[in-house]
């Protein structure tokens, strides 16, 4: 099987409809054991139940506003679980009223805080799995982006930016990380009904547009996203470090 032998850590699971979930039941089909970690807030009896769904699956409480939190949960995984082979980064915030209001209207605060958790976090926890010595050898790194980095979506707004950021500091982590053959890559996944989503304004729509326009005309599932999310964990993607790879059932090639 694709990842036979190999342990994933999927950050950001939430409930059945958290594309890391999608991730989280691609890596276990083709053989990974898979752990997790979740925000504090979350329901963690809610999610304990849905991750009993997978043997000796465990989930770890991490917020990545802090690199202490981050460190801590870390080091308590390497001390449980052993090195690693993989991280999902599957995790994003922005505060609601700017994804409601124009963009122009974004905050000083608003815009630093969906930075912070959107698109730093993934440079802080890819920095301190390394300082811990947490990651394998030709360990592989994935995150989690949107269109709306690249074209303005209506609603997106704050998150664009900040997924713009998350995209160029793949770039940049690839250089560092390839010096100890470590891979990063970014999956910019096609909209997707979970809760995150639910934040943005008229997200049906979007849906509707995607259905229409995109080459194959329908919406991704988040099995989907797994599944390409398995083959970067893999060696099939030994080579492939530093890039977005749009799963959007051709969505973003559409222009008139
Ligand atoms: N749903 C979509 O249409 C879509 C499309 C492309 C990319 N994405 C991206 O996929 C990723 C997962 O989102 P999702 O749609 O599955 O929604 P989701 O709500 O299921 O997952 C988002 C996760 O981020 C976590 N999170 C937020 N702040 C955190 C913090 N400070 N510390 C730790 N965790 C925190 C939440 O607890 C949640 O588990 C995000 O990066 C999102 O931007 C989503």
């Amino acid at each position: 099987m694709l990842l036979e032998g190999k342990t994933i850590l999927v950050m950001g699971i939430r409930n059945k409809w958290s594309i890391a979930w999608g991730v989280a039941m691609s890596a276990h089909e083709n053989g990974a054991k898979v752990i997790f970690t979740h925000h504090p807030t979350e329901k963690e009896d809610k999610i304990q139940e849905l991750i009993g769904e997978i043997p000796d699956a465990k989930t770890y409480p991490c917020d990545v506003a802090t690199d202490e939190d981050i460190e801590k949960c870390l080091k308590t995984i390497k001390e449980e679980q052993g090195q690693i082979d993989g991280i999902l980064h599957s995790i994003a915030h922005a505060n609601t009223e700017d994804l409601r209001n124009d963009f122009i209207a974004t905050s000083r605060e608003g815009f630093l805080h969906a930075s912070d958790i959107s698109a730093y976090s993934l440079v802080a926890v890819s920095r301190i799995a390394k300082e811990i010595g947490l990651l394998k050898p030709e360990a592989s790194i994935v995150a989690l982006t949107y269109f709306g980095s690249e074209k303005v979506v209506e609603g997106y707004n704050v998150m664009g930016v900040a997924k713009a950021a998350l995209e160029t500091s793949i770039q940049y982590l690839a250089k560092d990380l390839g010096k100890e053959k470590m891979r990063i890559n970014a999956i910019s996944a096609g909209p997707i009904k979970t809760l995150s989503a639910k934040g943005i304004k008229d997200f049906g729509n979007i849906l509707t547009v995607v259905e229409e326009k995109a080459p194959l005309h329908q919406n991704v599932t988040t099995k989907q996203v797994g599944d390409v999310a398995s083959f970067l964990f893999s060696n099939m993607s030994s080579a492939v470090t530093g890039e977005v790879i749009h799963v959007d059932n051709g969505f973003s090639i559409i222009g008139v």
